[in-house]
């Protein structure tokens, strides 16, 4: 990297390789937050003065980490609740289609499993590991040919992740897009595993709609979330939620004429949390803008190959990518129980985590090489105890 990396408060008691479970708090959102909650505290309401200059600043901070325009972007409290507001907002009539993945995280699976009731068919692509064509007993990822097959005249949505939670598999968002384009359905993404760590550029791509929580990559406070919606999606999307940050006629509350905003604000229907809108705000401007995406990625992978070259293969297994469907998440396949492994390695101050079977390393950028060799040393020794 160009740029001098930051040293944050975490790296003095731990080596945290967890970015994909719950990231530390970067300091200066943790300073923000304090400031807005002790002015909260000392002058009341006067505190929020700005409370849509916060919001804005926000959008204009995420425009820029996704190459978009700030009237595209909304803040929500998390992952679920975004794809939740897309979900029922669908226009979707009864036998349309939803494609989506058979091991997706919950935030991804049951906003379009709620669908069904509304007489929509949730169609889920294998599992397979894109290396080798075959079925694999973990969750790998899957093809972008099992998705092709499953296209129908009635799909209208494909909703996946771009980097799978448990084995760190990215969708080849460019073969993606391009797909759904030629058939003209929506292509949803839950970036809530690489916003932050990967490029991602939806109208590269085609997007119609990105959701994410902010406590991941962006390294922001828990209980934030993003959601990255196209003019013309957002267009056909119903309202799901209303109340009195929805209107044009802002706080003229006595005015019930039906206006509703037609940015993603429409979608911040009313009183934010904005001491955690203004710290995640402070983390993507302080701990993620400085950087491009492409840079932090290329860190990430460094500090990635830094822990292979290092470790005993006889203990661990990396779960390897053909480079486009690399991420953040650097999985393995263990010989302990990788469970027993992640509480070893609590003992020793080295935080990882387990999912799905797999040992989930996730150095993020700010992490260094030495940290990285040194986690090597510490996984070998108790990788290989009985
Ligand atoms: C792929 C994916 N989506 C979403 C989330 C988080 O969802 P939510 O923001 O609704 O808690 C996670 C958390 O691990 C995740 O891995």
């Amino acid at each position: 990297m160009t740029k001098e990396k930051p040293r944050l408060p975490i790296q003095s008691r731990f080596i945290y390789l967890a970015h994909c479970g719950v990231s530390p708090l970067y300091s200066g959102a943790h300073q923000r937050i304090t400031e807005i909650s002790a002015d909260h505290s000392e002058v009341g309401s006067r505190a929020f003065g700005d409370y849509t200059g916060i919001l804005d600043r926000l959008h204009t901070a995420t425009a820029l980490l996704l190459k978009t325009g700030a009237e595209n972007i909304s803040f929500v409290k998390n992952t679920s609740e975004a794809l939740g507001l897309v979900a029922q907002g669908y226009p979707f009539r009864r036998g349309d289609e939803i494609i989506s993945y058979i091991h997706e995280y919950p935030a991804n699976h049951y906003p379009w499993r709620l669908q069904e009731s509304r007489g929509v068919v949730l169609k889920l692509l294998p599992n397979r590991d894109p290396g080798q064509r075959a079925t694999p007993d973990l969750p790998g990822g899957w093809l972008i040919s099992d998705l092709e097959r499953n296209l129908t005249r009635r799909t209208r949505l494909v909703a996946v992740s771009h980097v799978q939670f448990t084995s760190g598999f990215a969708a080849n968002l460019q073969e993606l897009g391009a797909l759904c384009q030629a058939h003209n359905v929506d292509l949803v993404i839950d970036a809530a595993q690489s916003l932050g760590a990967l490029p991602l550029y939806p109208e590269h791509y085609g997007i119609s709609a990105i959701a994410s929580s902010g406590w991941k990559w962006l390294l922001g406070p828990v209980g934030t979330g993003l959601l990255y919606t196209s003019p013309d999606f957002r267009a056909k999307l119903g309202h799901v939620m209303a109340g009195a940050e929805l209107m044009e006629q802002g706080s003229d509350y006595l005015d019930h004429t039906w206006r509703p905003l037609t940015s993603g604000k429409r979608f911040e229907y009313s009183t934010s949390p904005v001491y955690l809108a203004a710290g995640l705000e402070a983390s993507i401007t302080g701990a993620i803008l400085p950087w491009t995406p492409e840079a932090i990625r290329e860190e990430i992978f460094r500090l990635q190959d830094i822990l292979i070259e290092n470790l005993d293969s006889s203990a661990f297994t990396p779960q390897i990518f053909p480079a486009p469907n690399r991420s953040g998440i650097l999985s393995f396949r263990c010989r302990r129980p990788a469970a027993r492994i992640v509480q070893a390695l609590d003992r020793e101050n080295v935080v990882v985590s387990e999912r799905g079977g797999y040992l989930r390393v996730a150095p993020h950028y700010y992490n260094t090489p030495g940290e990285l060799a040194q986690a090597a040393a510490i996984m070998n020794r108790v990788g290989s105890q009985s």
